[in-house]
């Protein structure tokens, strides 16, 4: 018997039975060789502590066929097509001499460590062919997410040609029930909407094709028994791939109530020809089990992603308050107008000056647009910084404009299938082609091109954007059977530029725009500390684009152009209150959009009292855990909390929209604070309101953490878009 012990974390393996266990914070996951030689999945649930207290891989079976072999109706780890399996295979391919099955049996295992995580390879190796395929699965001592990702190896002579080669496949305990499926799904203005449907016996394929992981669906999933797990209780499995191309997840019951989530890359125009000596490998596809409801689940991964994802640089450091350019003016910059910006930008009290879209010249050369600043950048980013601020641009570097320079000069960069007409993405005046960035010469240069900006220009923040999705992903130069690599090439490389970015630049803030959530996937939170949750910025309409995106994401990581912004928003021509538009944005990386110059000076001081209070509190829902006690999609108002690590400090956010009928809400039971401390409450937009009635006005007196999650604590919101802030602070100790 071997073990590796760290923390919460161990992975225990039983060389004589072939059985492996792996504790994971408060679960467990086993599986074991079965008799025939098969990977066969025993258990992923809550904690087993014993060895001998799993079954047997011959007692999960649970079918009565007589004609069904066992092996391939087992539950493999990771099933290859071929024989009676008929499920979603991990892996499918054509081999050289004809054959098109993988039967994948155990060949060995290692372990490794590294510092505090540790990692378990299972090797399997097909009956027919020197085809090997190791699983991978790492843990971490301070995480409850087990990491799982495959390479495959062509051992023989020939080439194979992978026809799916997914990241891993993850089996849910039988039960005599449905399980429900909770997904992410949605549109652009409309990213990560909340979906649930009960999985009977069916396939329901998640999955996105647009070349980017978004914004149809997210890759993410979440299920639970019977529909039975709230926001705070019940047993939740969930799990994330790391991907930011073509993602496929294949929720399955099959016809023996097993259930299984296989996924990864897509399948679909996928064909990888691995020739002899070559490895794939495919992404990470993260998971765990949530004993705490779905509230439970997003608070493993957001510690997941801030203790072992984000950029180390940018996920120590607070927020930056932002002003970004777009929301005011577009691409209709010029130097006059962003240095009369920035005064007022420093004025308020913002730390990070964005000009968005519209500095440059013509998408592919990345020159600046000399006609809006005859002087270069140079004076305006001096000027930013004897302000006090940092500064940022935006790049979209995939797509190319078919005015610029390197459209003429590199016809052959354009993605376009050969023989058909480039396709042309217009919007307004700029006509564009997306560029092939499967090529690793195209990488070359905007890699060189990007770090040749940050080095000249000294930033501290670049914002990627990604406005078109694919289209006609052809690649006339590769060989034939190297064509459909293009959906893989491009992300790899893509990753590739901005890791060695983050490397060379640590210090520079990266925000991940793609349009709005079209590419917030956890394979790019490596590079990116902010995420453009959505171009929808109606804060009305924010209330459950955030309840979808914090399942994934940080709240810190919530980012945009603009929080505060016009009145009347873009989106929905809804007019909004700017301090319900603040409060909403408090809870975010919060960046103003508004046209300062055109504000009055009332406006002016209160976005400055905004930008203090995101200042004083900012702290608590980018470091703290995040509970989210009441949902948009089932009040007209949301309420989320941020406690801090040491539970000295809480935030409650209650945001209300058309509160009718002289209601009066329930109580808010907080979550997560210590029972025994006592917490001091300061209520901000507490105020009367402006026809002098006081309903809305509440006093609070210190209450004890326990009395505040037993009974609650009370808000008062009134008509539309009212909205509350609660800080609770513990100063002393009710009992001790
Ligand atoms: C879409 C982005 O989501 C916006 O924030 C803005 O950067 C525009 N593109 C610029 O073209």
């Amino acid at each position: 018997m071997s073990a590796q012990q760290d923390g919460g974390s161990l992975i225990q393996v039983d060389e004589k039975n072939r059985r492996f266990l792996l504790q994971i914070g408060g679960g467990t996951y086993a599986f074991q060789v079965n008799l025939e030689g098969f990977l066969t999945h025993l258990h992923w649930g809550g904690r087993v502590d014993r060895m001998e207290d799993l079954p047997a891989p011959e007692d999960v079976i649970c079918y009565r066929h007589r004609h069904a072999r066992r092996s391939e109706v087992a539950r493999q780890e990771y099933p290859g097509w071929g024989g009676e399996f008929y499920g979603e295979p991990a892996l499918k391919a054509d081999f050289p001499d004809g054959a098109r099955c993988a039967l994948l049996k155990y060949k060995d295992f290692s372990l490794q460590k590294k510092c505090d995580e540790k990692e378990l390879i299972v090797t399997l190796k097909d009956t027919g062919y020197p085809l090997e395929v190791r699983l991978h699965y790492r843990i971490y001592s301070d995480t409850g997410i087990v990491e799982r990702w495959s390479e495959i190896d062509n051992g023989g002579k020939g080439t194979v040609v992978l026809r799916s080669a997914l990241s891993a496949c993850w089996h849910l305990p039988r039960v005599d029930c449905d399980y429900r499926l909770s997904h992410l799904a949605g549109r652009w203005g409309g990213e990560g909407m909340i979906n649930r449907l009960p999985v009977t016996q069916s396939k329901i394929v998640l999955e996105n094709r647009t070349g980017m992981s978004g914004p149809f669906a997210m890759p993410f999933f979440a299920l639970d028994e019977g529909g039975h797990a709230t926001e705070h209780s019940g047993r939740v499995w969930f799990g994330s791939l790391h991907w930011s191309g073509n993602w496929k997840m294949a929720v399955e019951r099959d016809g023996y109530e097993q259930v299984s989530v296989c996924g990864g890359i897509h399948d679909f125009d996928f064909s990888w020809p691995l020739k002899s000596g070559e490895t794939f490998k495919t992404p990470v596809f993260c998971g765990g089990v949530s004993e705490a409801g779905f509230g439970g689940a997003s608070r493993m991964l957001h510690d997941y992603e801030r203790r072992r994802i984000l950029p180390p640089e940018t996920r120590r450091k607070p927020m930056p308050l932002i002003f970004n350019s777009w929301a005011s003016m577009g691409i209709h910059v010029n130097e006059w107008k962003i240095l009369g910006l920035a005064e007022k930008a420093a004025a308020f009290g913002a730390e990070l000056f964005v000009i968005d879209d519209g500095w440059q010249m013509a998408l592919g050369d990345w020159q600046v647009d000399r006609n809006k600043f005859p002087n270069g950048l140079t004076p305006v980013i001096k000027r930013v910084k004897e302000l006090g601020m940092d500064f940022g641009l935006w790049v979209e570097i995939e797509s190319c404009e078919t005015n610029s320079r390197l459209y003429r000069e590199h016809p052959e960069w354009m993605m376009t299938f050969p023989g058909r007409e480039v396709y042309l993405n217009t919007c307004g005046d700029r006509v564009s082609v997306l560029l092939n960035f499967a090529r690793d010469d195209v990488a070359e240069h905007f890699y060189q091109a990007l770090r040749g900006l940050l080095r000249e220009t000294g930033i501290r923040y670049l914002k990627l954007d990604k406005n078109y999705t694919f289209v006609d992903p052809g690649w006339g130069e590769a060989l034939p059977e190297e064509r459909q690599t293009i959906w893989i090439k491009y992300v790899r490389n893509l990753h590739g530029i901005f890791e060695r970015l983050n490397r060379e630049f640590p210090e520079v803030l990266m925000e991940n725009c793609a349009g709005g959530s079209s590419r917030s996937d956890l394979a790019m939170n490596r590079y990116f500390g902010r995420i453009n949750r959505s171009d929808n910025q109606d804060a009305l309409d924010v209330l459950r684009l955030h309840e979808g995106f914090t399942w994934m994401h940080p709240t810190r990581m919530a980012g945009g152009g603009c929080h505060i912004s016009k009145s009347v928003n873009g989106v929905n021509l809804r007019r909004l209150p700017m301090k319900f538009q603040a409060y909403v944005g408090l809870m975010c990386s919060l960046s103003v959009g508004k046209n300062l110059t055109t504000c009055s000076a009332e406006e002016l001081s209160e976005i400055r009292s905004y930008a203090d209070l995101y200042k004083r509190l900012r702290h608590i829902p980018q470091f703290g855990d995040l509970y989210r006690l009441a949902s948009h999609y089932e009040h007209p108002y949301a309420a989320f909390e941020f406690v801090t690590a040491e539970k000295k400090e809480a935030l409650l956010f209650v945001l209300g929209h058309s509160i009718q009928f002289a209601r009066k809400i329930s109580n808010f039971r907080m979550m997560g604070l210590d029972p025994e401390a006592v917490y001091e409450i300061e209520c901000f937009g507490n105020n009367p309101d402006p026809v002098g009635y006081t309903a809305s006005v509440m006093e609070y007196s210190p209450v004890s953490g326990r009395g505040l999650m037993e009974m609650g604590v009370r808000v008062e919101l009134l008509g539309d878009y009212d909205v509350r802030i609660l800080y609770f602070k513990s100063s002393m100790s009710s009992f001790r």
